[in-house]
């Protein structure tokens, strides 16, 4: 059975939540064999899966697909998918509609950018009965147009505009909060002050839970290589080496080979002078 929002939310304090993003079926499958709490279909996606420069592109119907992709792969990790790059800012009922659409392509719940300015978005989708999980600090939607990727929260000032943010969230209805690029101080002061949990990426620590692109931390993704993520493995050298040893099979006609091909039935191959 699929982890609900009452099983994350009550793993505050209790244990530490994982999450990876997942976009396709075959990521996914592994992700949730894996035992990983959350699979995030991030619009992140646009840069990972589709090479775009940002998450700016990408638009619902890629979101969709990339949803119900991760849908027919998930048993027990929970779902959550995110509202792409003007699909909610528009108001409450282009934001529910969304909503609705990515849960219709097998969501659990939605993920949006923003922090108080966004509150009034979070509750118009909580009231529809849709699960919403916030996202605060670096929100690559509008940050990048703005500042470009820089670590939020570095001042006092700046820490407290971010509590303000995760309990306007809080007290909009939000189940979690995504902490992106925080500094770490700011992200477990903000983790200790609300009762809903926090998940981080480049946040630290102190976070309810941690959240990374898997191309990160499978060592996939070579254009971009932030710090925060660690690498578990060096997958893209792998995949390399193994395209090389099978174009050198074919051009070498060592593949493919007999255990690899079927024959025609007994007797049928002498009548085409094979
Ligand atoms: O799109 C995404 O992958 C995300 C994570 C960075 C949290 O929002």
């Amino acid at each position: 059975m699929p982890r609900t929002v009452r099983d994350i939310a009550s793993m505050k304090g209790a244990k530490k939540i994982t999450a990876v993003t997942s976009y396709d079926y075959t990521m996914a499958s592994l992700c949730d064999k894996a035992g990983i709490d959350v699979l995030l279909v991030g619009d992140s996606a646009g840069m990972v899966m589709l090479g775009y420069e940002n998450t700016i592109p990408v638009t619902m119907d890629q979101m969709c697909m990339f949803t119900g992709a991760v849908s027919r792969a998930r048993n027990d990790s929970m779902l959550v998918a995110d509202l792409p790059f003007m699909s909610y800012q528009t108001g409450p009922t282009d934001a529910i509609a969304n909503s609705g659409r990515l849960i219709k392509a097998g969501a659990d719940a939605v993920k949006l950018e923003g922090g108080a300015t966004a509150s009034a978005i979070v509750r118009s989708i909580v009231d529809v009965g849709i699960p919403v999980m916030g996202h605060i600090g670096l929100q690559p939607q509008t940050t990048m147009l703005s500042e470009g990727y820089r670590v939020q929260g570095r001042t006092a000032e700046a820490a407290s505009r971010l509590l303000e943010d995760a309990k306007e969230l809080e007290n909009a209805g939000a189940f979690c909060i995504v902490l992106e690029m925080v500094s770490h101080e700011t992200a477990g002061m903000i983790s200790d002050a609300v009762r809903i949990p926090t998940i981080g990426i480049g946040s630290g620590a102190g976070c309810d839970g941690q959240v990374l692109v898997v191309q990160d931390l499978l060592g996939m993704y070579e254009k971009i290589r932030p710090k925060f993520a660690k690498r578990y493995m060096n997958l893209s050298d792998s995949i390399v080496e193994s395209l090389q040893r099978y174009r050198g099979d074919v051009e070498s006609g060592a593949f493919p080979a007999e255990e690899n091909w079927f024959s025609m039935d007994q007797g049928e191959a002498e009548k085409i002078g094979r």
